[in-house]
C-alpha cells in the first residue's frame, strides 16, 4: 500500500469522475506522478442525483492497478448494496449520505466491522445537528459545498453558508476531542485549501476547479505542494 497519509493535516484527493474516464489508467499514473496519494471515488446511482459517471467494475479494475488510497463517496438512494460492493473493491474509506441511510449508526458499524474507515456525507442544507449522536464514530464527515448533481454546471458556486458550516463542524469535532477528518467536496479551489488546510478541514476533493485538463500533473502537483507546505507549517 501507499505511504500512510491519513494523519496528514491537509490531503488532496482528486475526484476520479473529473478525470478522462476513457483513459483512466493513464490519468491515474499522472495523479501518482504529481505526488498525491489518494483518489476520491464518487459512486452515483442516477437516482440520488441525475448522473452515473462511474461503475463499480471500473473501481475494481482500478484497485488492481494502483496503490493510491481510494476514499469512496456513496451518492446513492440505497447505500447498502454499494457499500457492500465497495468493501469488496478494497477501498480505504467509505462515506455515505446521512440523508439516504435507513440505519446510519448500523451502517457505520457495518463498515467498521470490515476494517474500513467509515463516515457520513451531508448535502449543503443538511444540518450538522444530524451528526449529534454519530459524530464520535465517524472517521470522516464530508461536507458537500455544492448541490449533488450539478457538478457539471460551471456557474454553480459554493453555498453561501459553506464557511460557517465548515467552521462549526471543526468546533464540534474539537469540543469532543475527536480525530474525525473533514472532507470538503464541490468547487474546492486552491484558495479553499489555503484557507482551511492548516487545521480547519483535512481532505480536499480536487475537481474541475483545481484540475487543468491540459496539465493534470502540473495542476495537481501545485495544490499538493501547497498541501505539503500547510502540513509542514506550525499548528495554529
Ligand atoms: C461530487 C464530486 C465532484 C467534484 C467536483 O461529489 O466529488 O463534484 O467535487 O469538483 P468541482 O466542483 O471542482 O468540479
Ligand atoms: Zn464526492
Amino acid at each position: 500500500m501507499s505511504r500512510e497519509i491519513w494523519n496528514d493535516r491537509c490531503i488532496i484527493s482528486p475526484s476520479l469522475i473529473c478525470l478522462d474516464l476513457c483513459n483512466l489508467e493513464q490519468q491515474v499514473r499522472m495523479v501518482e506522478a504529481s505526488g498525491i496519494g489518494m483518489l476520491h471515488v464518487d459512486i452515483l446511482d442516477g437516482h440520488f442525483s441525475p448522473s452515473m459517471p462511474l461503475g463499480l467494475d471500473t473501481v475494481k479494475q482500478l484497485r488492481k492497478k494502483t496503490d493510491l488510497e481510494l476514499e469512496a463517496h456513496v451518492m446513492t438512494t440505497a447505500p447498502q448494496y454499494f457499500v457492500d460492493e465497495l468493501l469488496d473493491c478494497g477501498v480505504s474509506q467509505i462515506v455515505f449520505h446521512i440523508e439516504t441511510a435507513d440505519h446510519v449508526d448500523g451502517l457505520l458499524n457495518y463498515i467498521h466491522g470490515r476494517g474500513v474507515r467509515a463516515g457520513v456525507a451531508l448535502k449543503p442544507a443538511t444540518s450538522l445537528r444530524t451528526l449529534d449522536y454519530v459524530l464520535d464514530k465517524c472517521d470522516a464527515v464530508l461536507l458537500m459545498l455544492i448541490n449533488p448533481g450539478f457538478a457539471q454546471c460551471a456557474g454553480e458556486a459554493q453555498v453561501l453558508y459553506a464557511d460557517r458550516k465548515i467552521r462549526e463542524l471543526r468546533k464540534m469535532i474539537d469540543e469532543r476531542g475527536l480525530n474525525t477528518k473533514i472532507i470538503l467536496d464541490g468547487r474546492v479551489s486552491p484558495e479553499n485549501i489555503q484557507t482551511y488546510g492548516a487545521g480547519t478541514a483535512n481532505i480536499f476533493v480536487a475537481g474541475s476547479t483545481c484540475i487543468r485538463k491540459d496539465d493534470l500533473t502540473g495542476s495537481l502537483k501545485k495544490v499538493n505542494d501547497l498541501a505539503g507546505r500547510l502540513n509542514a507549517s506550525p499548528v495554529r
